[in-house]
C-alpha cells in the first residue's frame, strides 16, 4: 500500500507525518530513532486499546522498546483537569523523563489532553501523535494545539506544544463507528473548501469509496489533508493570521455544540459540517458567493450522512442563543465577530467586524422564526 511522508516545516521543530496503512505495526522501528532510551509511555483511551493496543504494544516490544501503557475513559469528558492531574501524576509516578516520549495513542481527544499533559511535565517533555480517526488524522494531531476544556468553555485552557512526529496508520479507521467516521470527513471537505476547489472535487467523485473503505482513497485524502494543514502551521503557527482559515465553519458550528452541552448529540466533525453549509449560505446571502457553490457544499454533506441543514438537527435554538453562543468564539476580537466565508469553493477568506444583527436576521431565516 502507499506509503507517504509530509513533513510539517517549522525549522529546528519541523517533524513528519508518516501515512499509510499497516503503519502501527512499524511504529517501534519509526519511534527508534526520536528515543534517548528505549522507553515510551503509552496515552490511550478504551476503546482504542481493545481494538488497537495489542497492535501497538507487539509493534514496540518488536523494536525492543518497553512501553507503560495508561488507559482513560473514552469521550469529549476526558479533556478535563480531573484527568488532567491524574494523568501527570501518573506519569510523574512512573518516572517519566523530560526527554522521553509520551505517545498519544488515540482521537482528538487523546491527542489534546495528552499533548497538553506533555507541554506541562517537567516544564514540557516531548511527544509523539499515533492518531486513531479520521478527525485526528487529518487536523487534531497536526500542529500542536493542545488543551482541556472547563466550565467556562471548551479548549480554553491549553498551549502550543509541537508532536516530534506522527504516525497515521490508516487501517486503524476500520474499526472506528462510522458516524465517527463521517465526522472526521467534514475536516476533510474542509480542506477542499479553505483553498482547493480542485480537491473537493476529487471528494465529490471519491468521497463515497473513501467512506466505505477505500484504502487508496484514504491515504490521498490523509495526505492531501495534513499536505494543507502543514503548509498553513509552517507558515502561522500561532494563530496570528491565516491558521484561522482552519476555522471554516467552527464559529457557526461550536454554537450548536455548545448548545448540545458537546455530547454525544452532536460531534465535533458534525458541527463543523453544518457549520461550513451555515457559512457558505451567509457567504451567499450577504453577496459574496454564488448560491449554486453553497448548494453544491450542502448536498455533498448530505450525501456523506452529515448535517447541513438546522433542520437536520433533531433540535435547535433559537438565532438569539445561537448568536450568543457565536460571539463566546475565541475569534471575538474587541466585541467583534470574525467569520471565516467564502467567495466561492477553495475561495475562503477571514472576515473581520462580520455584522452580528445581519448573522441574526439570516439565522433566524433558518431557523424559521
Ligand atoms: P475522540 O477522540 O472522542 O474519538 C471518537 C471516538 O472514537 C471515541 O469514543 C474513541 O474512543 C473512539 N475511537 C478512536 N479511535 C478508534 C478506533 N480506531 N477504533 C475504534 N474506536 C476508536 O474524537 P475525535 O473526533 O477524534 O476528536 C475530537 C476532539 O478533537 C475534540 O475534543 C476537539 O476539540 C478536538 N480537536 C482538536 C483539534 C486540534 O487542532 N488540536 C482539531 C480538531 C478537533
Ligand atoms: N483545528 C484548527 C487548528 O489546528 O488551527
Amino acid at each position: 500500500m502507499t506509503r507517504e511522508t509530509v513533513r510539517v516545516p517549522l525549522s529546528d521543530r519541523s517533524y513528519d507525518i508518516h501515512i499509510g496503512g499497516g503503519l502501527i505495526d512499524e511504529a517501534g522501528a519509526l519511534l527508534k530513532p526520536h528515543l534517548k532510551r528505549p522507553h515510551v509511555f503509552v496515552v490511550t483511551d478504551e476503546n482504542v486499546f481493545v481494538t488497537q493496543g495489542e497492535r501497538l504494544r507487539s509493534s514496540l516490544e518488536a523494536a525492543g522498546i518497553g512501553a507503560a501503557f495508561i488507559t482513560l475513559p473514552p469521550g469529549e469528558a476526558t479533556k478535563s483537569f480531573s484527568q488532567l492531574e491524574k494523568l501527570t501524576g501518573r506519569l510523574l509516578d512512573l518516572g517519566v523523563e523530560r526527554d522521553d516520549v509520551v505517545i498519544a495513542f488515540g482521537g482528538g481527544v487523546i491527542g489534546d489532553l495528552t499533548g497538553f499533559a506533555s507541554s506541562v511535565l517537567r516544564r514540557g517533555c516531548r511527544f509523539a501523535q499515533i492518531p486513531t480517526t479520521l478527525l485526528a488524522q487529518v487536523d487534531s494531531a497536526v500542529g500542536g494545539k493542545t488543551a482541556i476544556n472547563v466550565p467556562q468553555g471548551k479548549n480554553l485552557i491549553g498551549a502550543f506544544h509541537q508532536p516530534d512526529l506522527v504516525i497515521a496508520d490508516i487501517t486503524t479507521l476500520d474499526t472506528l463507528p462510522p458516524r465517527e467516521l463521517r465526522a472526521g470527513y467534514a475536516e476533510v471537505v474542509k480542506y477542499g473548501l479553505i483553498s482547493d476547489a480542485e480537491f473537493f472535487h476529487w471528494l465529490e467523485d471519491n468521497g463515497p469509496a473513501l467512506l466505505k473503505g477505500d484504502s487508496a482513497a484514504r491515504v490521498y485524502a490523509v495526505k492531501k489533508s495534513c499536505d494543507a494543514k502543514a503548509a498553513i502551521v509552517g507558515a502561522d503557527e500561532r494563530e496570528k493570521g491565516k491558521r484561522a482559515l482552519l476555522n471554516l465553519g467552527h464559529t457557526f458550528g461550536h454554537a450548536f455544540e455548545a448548545y448540545f452541552g458537546y455530547s454525544e448529540k452532536l460531534l465535533h466533525g458534525e458541527g463543523v459540517a453544518l457549520g461550513m453549509a451555515l457559512a457558505f449560505d451567509y457567504s451567499a446571502r450577504e453577496g459574496l458567493c454564488p448560491a449554486e457553490a453553497a448548494a453544491r457544499v450542502k448536498a455533498h454533506l448530505k450525501a456523506a450522512g452529515l448535517p447541513a441543514e438546522i433542520g437536520d438537527l433533531k433540535t435547535s435554538p433559537s438565532a438569539d442563543v445561537i448568536a450568543k453562543y457565536m460571539m463566546q468564539d475565541k475569534k471575538v476580537e474587541q466585541g467583534k465577530l470574525t467569520l471565516i466565508l467564502a467567495k466561492g469553493i477553495g475561495e475562503s477568506f477571514i472576515a473581520k467586524d462580520a455584522d452580528l444583527s445581519r448573522v441574526t436576521a439570516f439565522l433566524k431565516e433558518k431557523t424559521g422564526e
